[in-house]
């Protein structure tokens, strides 16, 4: 059985908009219908968490209305860590998993997710934890104030992407661990589960157009992939 969590739960606060990001317009349709209609389309996805932030409740149910899957509303956190662990303390008790059950965590906030998709889906019949990635284009330094200490090679270092795969009891497992430690927040699950479970990480090819948009600019590259793409 495979599970889908689709995180929709934030404020967008970098994006800067008077409602939340998930809900802006990309060529007439919600940034997160985009998801929910590539989640809908794959097979092996037998139902999904739609990740909310309270605040805005009827605004989901006016999309969902469009969709006659199993999809379940779960309130978000006050992290995203949060979210994924409401999401997955929800199908612990709601939908009881069974042993080899997958579960793919995917952001919102990444409309052009397809063909990531395809790809996380296709590494998971082998692995148990597996996160697409792409390389990186620019160059990287550390610094601290501002002050280079040191520059390692690109080759080293890839950008995370959604959705990441993960055996779910194992990935529950590590977000248990990590919740009520308040001193790291994690930004994506991959870093958790690394922390908190002994098995490795496996990275599969991600897409350069399934990005993640943060401010309001990246809309337009949105509109600009859509475009000319096909997505
Ligand atoms: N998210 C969530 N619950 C949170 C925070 C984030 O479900 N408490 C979701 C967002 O809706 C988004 C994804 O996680 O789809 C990635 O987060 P991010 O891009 O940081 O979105 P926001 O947190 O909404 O934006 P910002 O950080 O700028 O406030
Ligand atoms: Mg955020």
């Amino acid at each position: 059985m495979m599970i889908a969590v689709l995180l929709a739960g934030g404020n967008g606060t970098r994006f800067g908009s008077g409602r939340p990001k998930q809900f802006s317009s990309l060529d007439g349709k919600a940034l997160l219908e985009y998801s929910l209609d590539v989640i809908t389309s794959i097979k092996a996805i037998e139902k999904t968490i739609l990740v909310i932030n309270k605040r805005f409740e009827s605004d989901y149910d006016r999309i969902l209305k469009k969709y006659t899957h199993e999809i379940h509303k779960v309130e978000g956190g006050d992290t995203r860590q949060l979210s994924v662990y409401n999401a997955l303390m929800f199908i612990e008790k709601e939908m009881k998993p069974l042993k080899d059950t997958d579960v793919l965590i995917h952001d919102s906030a990444r409309p052009f997710s397809k063909t990531v998709f395809e790809n996380v889906i296709n590494g998971m019949v082998f692995e148990n934890a597996v996160v697409p990635a792409i390389p990186l284009a620019d160059t990287i330094y550390k610094c601290e104030n501002n002050i280079v200490s040191d520059i390692p090679s690109r080759d080293q270092f890839v950008k995370v992407q959604t959705p990441q795969g993960f055996k779910f009891y194992k990935l529950l497992d590590c977000h248990k661990k990590a919740y009520g430690k308040k001193d790291v927040i994690y930004s994506d699950d991959g870093s958790l589960y690394l922390k908190y479970s002994n098995d490795s990480l496996k990275i599969v090819e991600g897409d350069q157009n399934n990005f993640k948009i943060t401010k309001a600019v990246d809309l337009d590259i949105a509109q600009y992939i859509l475009r000319n793409n096909q997505v």
